[in-house]
């Protein structure tokens, strides 16, 4: 069965001259416009090098993308009830917490600040739904009855911490449109949506800030030891600087955090004098982020102050891979969602999401993924990219893990097939012009919802952002060097 595939926006191969010609001029827009990250061969503050991008924007059926925008205040709201619901977070999370350290260092946080009493009841959600296009059709053999060359999309997962591209996402179609100018295909621009992920990221942000309502409070980001992503970062601080000059941001690294941030008999936040409003996390998901007890010690010093937290411990675990299958067990969302029609429209976004738990339910998944291992993806609840494992490596994995209570720190996931189309990449440091290759695309739609438990401040859908990858690659991390930057070209189909 070969793979559906999507046509490119223009048609494919360019010739050499034009090709060669492009990808300079595009290399050139790359550099002054922010469409970079920092070497990691050779790191120095002093340079970014092009991020690596596709060069033409890639397909995306419009019905579909419009369904995806639509449904994002939906499951913001889902996810800010799963966060607050601590009994489900506690049964969910109980089995993982066993054999997982990560997730249980942060379920006790959790648990310690909660029962201190909350010092602040908002939170600032900054989520990012993944999707891709399901190309495999349940309707008939290989197509759907529309002859289309997928069927619907799917949800890869959601994000609930460092939700990143919120510049790089609107720049990509910005390059990109640069580029159909420069092949004389200006016409093409009126399919590329508009993406305003940047400033609607932003004023979540100072919405926030604004709630918290104590003048010449900061805000802080929260970051990496070295942030390779330094422009995706960057380009929220100049856009919040632009829009509110009275602001302040600080950076700093959770070992940082834990030298100079103090909590005051308030239970305020004191950095450098100031009290902070708004803390933003673009770091604090992965276990190597915290290689002492100081930065889990930071952590637990952020979560018990007053500041709105982005997001919140629990916004973190309502974030797990395991929270997203429960979510998609029976009975689960109409807990959360009541019976109507958005229950039914969420539930069709789940491709099959499985427990392993130390169960019969976890023992039958067991037998399916060694059944057919190419069908699955393995996934630990970490994120940041390439800790899932695929193919014949989820039955490695499986065999090793059946009789161990450490499977209960994985769960097993449908593989989406999302359709194909060709494209180029062009990567730092790699030959000019680049290869045509197949790719496959992966969308990210941000929202963002402020609220306590029982009061929701503001709900809305961000913008998006298009992340495309080799068809044969299993991730598609932008930062890691395996996916490129790209944006969506609407086709009504
Ligand atoms: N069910 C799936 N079918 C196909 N590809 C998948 C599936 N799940 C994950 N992937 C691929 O693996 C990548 C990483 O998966 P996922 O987003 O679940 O992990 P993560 O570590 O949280 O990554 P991120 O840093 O992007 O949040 C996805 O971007 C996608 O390319
Ligand atoms: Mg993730």
């Amino acid at each position: 069965m070969s793979q559906a595939r999507l046509a490119s926006c223009i048609p494919l191969p360019l010739e050499h001259r034009t090709l060669v010609s492009v990808v300079e001029k595009a290399k050139d827009w790359a550099l002054m416009h922010g469409v970079g990250m920092r070497d990691r061969k050779h790191f120095t503050k002093d340079a970014i090098q092009i991020a690596p991008f596709v060069l033409l924007p890639s397909p995306f059926p419009k019905t579909e993308f419009t369904k995806a925008i639509e449904l994002q205040p939906i499951l913001n709201e889902l996810m800010h009830k799963v966060a607050h619901d601590d009994e489900f977070l506690t049964n969910t999370l109980q089995n993982a917490l066993q054999v997982d350290e990560f997730t249980a260092n942060l379920f006790d946080i959790w648990v310690k600040v909660r029962d201190e009493g909350m010092a602040q009841p908002i939170s600032l959600g900054m989520l990012r739904s993944d999707i891709m296009l399901e190309s495999r059709c349940p309707h008939t053999e290989n197509q759907c009855a529309k002859h289309t060359p997928y069927c619907s999309w799917k949800q890869v997962e959601i994000n609930s911490i460092a939700s990143g591209f919120g510049h790089l996402g609107p720049v990509s179609r910005e390059i990109q449109s640069y580029i159909l100018r420069q092949l004389g295909q200006a016409e093409l621009l009126k399919n590329m949506p508009e993406n305003r992920a940047l400033s609607g990221l932003c004023s979540g942000i100072t919405e926030a800030y604004d709630l918290f309502g104590v003048p010449g409070s900061v805000v802080l980001f929260v970051v990496e030891e070295v942030s390779y992503n330094i422009c995706d970062q960057r380009f929220h601080e100049f856009e919040i600087s632009e829009k509110r000059p009275d602001i302040m941001i600080y950076r700093r690294t959770l070992t940082e955090i834990y030298e100079e941030a103090t909590l005051n008999d308030k239970k305020q936040l004191i950095l450098d004098g100031h009290t902070v409003a708004v803390v933003y996390y673009r770091s604090g998901y992965e276990p190597a982020q915290y290689p002492t007890a100081k930065e889990w010690d930071a952590r637990l010093r952020v979560e018990r102050s007053t500041s709105i937290k982005c997001p919140s411990i629990h916004y973190q675990l309502a974030g797990t891979k395991k929270v997203q299958q429960a979510l998609a067990a029976p009975g689960v969302l109409e807990k959360f969602m009541g019976a109507g029609a958005a229950t039914g429209r969420v539930r069709d976004i789940f491709t099959g999401l499985y427990s392993l738990d130390f169960d019969e339910s976890g023992e039958r998944a067991v037998d399916m993924a060694l059944a057919d291992a190419e069908r699955f993806v393995l996934k630990p609840q970490r994120e940041g990219g390439g800790n899932n494992l695929y193919g014949a490596d989820v039955r490695e994995a499986l065999l090793r893990m059946r009789h161990s209570r450490e499977r209960a720190a994985y769960i097993l996931m449908e593989r989406i097939l999302p359709p194909l189309v060709s494209g180029y990449v062009v990567r730092p440091g790699a030959a000019v012009p680049p290869p045509l290759t197949d790719l496959v695309s992966e969308l990210g739609i941000f929202g963002v919802i402020i609220g306590t438990k029982d009061k929701i401040y503001c709900n809305r859908q961000a913008g998006h952002m298009l992340r495309t990858k080799l068809a044969d690659a299993n991730e598609g991390g932008v930062a890691a060097g395996l996916g490129a930057l790209d944006s969506p070209f609407l086709l009504d189909m």
